[in-house]
């Protein structure tokens, strides 16, 4: 399928749709022609050199939540960190958030740019085996606000996984903005051919939460994305003064280990609200070094989601060879 162009009205039916260039609300719209020929519809020329790009990243892993604050970024950088503790393993993460890029400031890369070169964009790195971009190494300052229409975001989020020389790497990440927008269709769409290993979903206990993570699960069914698992962040707090647990956001209908089960995924675990996770996120600091009871469940849920990946794996040999 190719691009929605830029300059696409916001009435557009679709370019792919079997009216384009001949509804009613194509009139007037630059694009009639082109549309109406059925060029519109054609294969996306750009998906073989996507798959080839990618064709050195083993693993590619999408991290989702239909609501907003739940933590996404932060589960994605950590994991991210986490995943790159072992110095055998190639990490990147890839921030789509085009409106909102948080991943520069929580892995300290504020003010980092992207260089170019003759085999195309150089991800910003943190470590040898830990790389990063984000649209956000395109501004030229934090302050500066990107308001794009959905074609352009889709042109940037092709440019990162065309375009940048990731080199041979073990797991992707992909920080996505909330909800089901069209930051996560073109995603979706652009790795199809490469293949995506699963969603990593991520959500707070409270049912207010839950109820737009369920209709995540419901999108990635829909468009075919395997779920990895749901992570249940910013759980319960222990008071680290008088050590009191309290359950901050109320698991009034169970909590995301009961959706899980309700929703048929499975769980991968529950982070508590930690006020060290949310200074290390501001600062830009790495708690992957400091191994507390927080990191060690993120690295439990590192291993669960490198066994999901590898099943995946055994599955698709068994696929491929059957
Ligand atoms: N486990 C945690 N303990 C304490 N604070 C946390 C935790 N997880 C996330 N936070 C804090 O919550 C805030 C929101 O987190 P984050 O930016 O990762 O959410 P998000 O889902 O990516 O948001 P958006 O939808 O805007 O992209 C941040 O200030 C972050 O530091
Ligand atoms: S002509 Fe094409 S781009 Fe223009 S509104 Fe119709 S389908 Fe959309
Ligand atoms: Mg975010």
């Amino acid at each position: 399928m190719a691009d929605v162009p830029e300059n696409a009205p916001e009435h557009c039916p679709g370019t792919e749709s079997e009216d384009a260039g001949k509804a009613s609300s194509c009139a007037g719209c630059p694009n009639q022609q082109i549309c109406a020929s059925g060029q519109a519809r054609a294969p996306d020329p750009d998906l073989g050199k996507i798959e080839e790009r990618l064709s050195c990243v083993k693993h590619k892993i999408l991290v989702l939540s239909g609501k907003g604050g739940v933590g996404k970024s932060t589960v994605s950088s950590m994991l991210s960190k986490t995943l790159s503790m072992d110095q055998n393993k190639n990490v990147a993460l890839l921030d789509i958030d085009i409106c909102g890029p948080s991943v520069p400031r929580i892995m300290g890369l504020e003010g980092e740019n992207v260089h170019h070169s003759g085999s195309g964009w150089s991800p910003v790195f943190v470590k040898d085996n830990l790389a990063v971009m984000s649209v956000g190494f395109l501004l030229a300052s934090p302050d500066d606000a990107v308001i794009w229409r959905g074609p352009k975001k889709n042109g940037l989020i092709k440019q990162f996984l065309r375009d940048v020389d990731w080199g041979d790497t073990d797991y992707l990440i992909v920080d996505t903005p909330p909800g089901t927008s069209d930051e996560h269709l073109s995603v979706v769409q652009y790795l199809k051919t490469s293949g995506i290993d699963g969603a990593v979903i991520v959500t707070t206990p409270q049912e207010v939460a839950l109820l737009d993570v369920r209709k995540e699960i419901t999108f990635c069914r829909k468009v075919g994305v395997p779920i990895l698992g749901v992570v249940e962040n910013m759980a319960a707090f222990a008071c680290p003064k008088c050590q009191t647990t309290t359950r901050i956001f109320p698991p009034s209908t169970g909590g995301a280990e009961q959706m899980a089960r309700d929703m048929h995924v499975p769980f991968l675990g529950s982070i508590p609200l930690d006020p060290r996770v949310a200074r290390s996120c501001d600062e830009g600091l790495d708690l992957s070094a400091d191994l507390d009871v927080t990191t060690r469940l993120y690295v439990n849920i590192a291993s669960r989601i490198m066994d999901a990946c590898e099943e995946k794996n055994k599955e698709n040999v068994v696929m491929d060879t059957a």
